[in-house]
């Protein structure tokens, strides 16, 4: 038997569980030092000769050296595109694409831990997401299209469905490669070529899918990747032989695109930004609706279009639903994306950090009541603390305005009629959800809110056959589903 005093000693009192670091390997992914332009089926060097840096923005440390390709780079991925279209790709039995699409699928599977650490290294986004939500949905986008690929006669009965040509595609830094699947599958399926452009800051797992177009054999030029800024993007937009664009990100940069292309006859499918109004009735079930708060908001840092960063909530719970959401928000761990226990990741780049601080100081001098739970952040990389806003007025920016952070801005209603009026009361209208037990009034509701996407008792789900798209300032035209097919398509009518 063991002395009591030496028992004493031994069992040392827990005074709080913290978890242990679980961090994932980062070595099973090698990052070049520097990246040229994916055209014609290789790397090449840019003729611009200028490159810039990536960073990793959870320890502001660079990553690699990527191209800033300029015009004649632009002129030559289009070219290249241009080329595979009349020559092969269009030519090409739809059965065959589809092999190439289920190729690309299965490697992505294969090589999906590789991707997902370098996604969050790139971007800052916990490994749970990426691995758990980007990877599989990108397979599954291109396994979705695949299928599509030798049925569009009969997806669109009676239209004789063809391909349009080269698709200018520019993507954001939120799901780089997801956005990157959501683009190219439908663009491929349908026997079109396409030059693609990933955001500047999130280049690296779009240059990395070059290695899987390599190994899955797609001919030369079907697919061409060209890196750089804004200017690179607008260079896509302008050029003359590309009959469509494509293109995912802020409303400012949509609303210029379709400037620059009135008139024009390219086609163009935008999908912007948004301020989702999350509704939570007092016969919801408040856990699972918490559940679904937090994660409309919170996950990917609440860099999503469509994040629920509206909550109305019916008066008579607002009690109940704030003290367990603040409850709630003090469980989340926010720090490095590479750990698996991490919830929050880092904040993409400092420009957005800067806004999303400067979008939270107009909360707090517009006189809302400010809530962050007690949380350490990392000495360096880029950080927000999951934040809450009680006390919020319509009128304030923090309700008007898309933060694209994890920050939340609460509002209240009484009458299923003045929720609607208050969740309508935006310039965008990407998406919305509602809790509530009652059958009636989910499908009452979904008739009523303006926006592409309406989820009942649940946010944030995606699925390759759903289309997925806004209206109002949030954009136009479908991703996803057979709807993603048709911007991709012309039809002999
Ligand atoms: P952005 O709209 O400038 O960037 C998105 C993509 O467009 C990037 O690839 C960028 O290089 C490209 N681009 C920029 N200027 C262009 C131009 N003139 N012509 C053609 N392409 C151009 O978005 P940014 O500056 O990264 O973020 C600003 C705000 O936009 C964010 O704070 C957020 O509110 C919103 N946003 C919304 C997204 C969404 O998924 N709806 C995605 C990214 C940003
Ligand atoms: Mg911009």
């Amino acid at each position: 038997m063991v002395p009591a005093e030496k028992r004493q000693r031994t069992a040392a009192i827990v005074s709080s569980w913290d978890y242990a670091p679980a961090p994932e390997a980062k070595d099973i992914v090698k990052i070049q030092d520097r990246y040229g332009l994916f055209i014609g089926g290789k790397f090449v060097e840019p003729l611009s000769k200028q490159h810039y840096t990536t960073i990793d923005p959870a320890h502001e440390e660079p990553l690699a050296e990527v191209a800033q390709a300029g015009k004649a780079d632009v002129a030559r991925a289009v070219r290249a595109a241009r080329e595979a279209y009349a020559t092969r790709w269009s030519k090409l039995r739809p059965s065959e694409r589809a092999k190439y699409l289920y190729r690309i699928a299965r490697i992505l599977q294969e090589r999906s831990r590789e991707f997902a650490v370098l996604e969050s290294r790139n971007g800052g986004k916990p490994i749970r997401e990426s691995r758990d939500v980007d990877l599989p949905l990108a397979a599954a986008h291109f396994f979705y299209y695949a299928g599509w690929a030798d049925k569009l006669e009969y997806a669109f009965a009676n239209r004789k469905p063809k391909p349009i040509g080269v698709a200018g595609q520019i993507i954001p830094w939120n799901f780089p490669l997801l956005m990157l699947a959501w683009k190219i599958a439908p663009a491929l399926a349908a026997g079109n070529t396409v030059v693609l452009k990933p955001a500047e800051t999130t280049p690296l797992t779009a240059l990395l899918f070059c290695d899987v177009l390599r190994q899955a054999e797609l001919p030369p030029g079907v697919v061409n990747i060209v890196t750089g800024d804004g200017r690179t993007g607008a260079e896509l937009v302008a050029h003359s032989d590309v009959n469509k664009i494509a293109f995912t990100g802020s409303t400012e940069v949509g609303k210029a695109i379709q400037r620059a292309l009135a008139g024009t006859g390219k086609r163009l499918t935008l999908e912007l930004g948004g301020k989702a109004a999350n509704v939570v009735f007092d016969d919801a079930p408040l856990d699972q609706a918490v559940e679904g708060i937090v994660n409309g908001i919170y996950f990917n840092q609440g860099h999503v279009c469509c994040a629920g960063s509206r909550l109305f909530v019916q008066e008579s719970i607002y009690d109940a639903i704030i003290s367990k959401l603040k409850r709630r928000m003090s469980t989340l761990r926010v720090g490095d994306p590479l750990d698996k226990n991490t919830d929050v990741g880092a904040i993409n780049s400092k420009m957005q950090l800067d806004k999303i601080t400067s979008l939270v100081q107009s909360g707090i001098d517009e006189g809302a009541e400010i809530y962050q739970p007690p949380c350490k952040l990392p000495e360096r990389g880029y950080w927000f603390v999951p934040t809450v806003f009680t006390n919020v007025a319509q009128s304030y920016r923090i309700a008007q305005e898309e933060i694209f952070g994890p920050v939340l801005s609460v509002l209240t209603f009484r009458t299923p009629d003045e929720a609607v009026e208050k969740a309508n009361n935006t310039p965008y209208g990407l998406s919305a959800g509602v809790w509530t037990e009652k059958g009636s009034r989910i499908l009452a509701m979904a008739q009523k809110l303006k926006a592409g996407v309406v989820w009942a008792n649940t946010y944030n789900r995606f699925d390759p056959a759903s289309p997925f798209g806004g209206y109002k300032e949030s954009g136009f035209g479908r991703e996803g589903g057979l709807h993603g097919l048709e911007p991709y398509l012309a039809f002999d009518e």
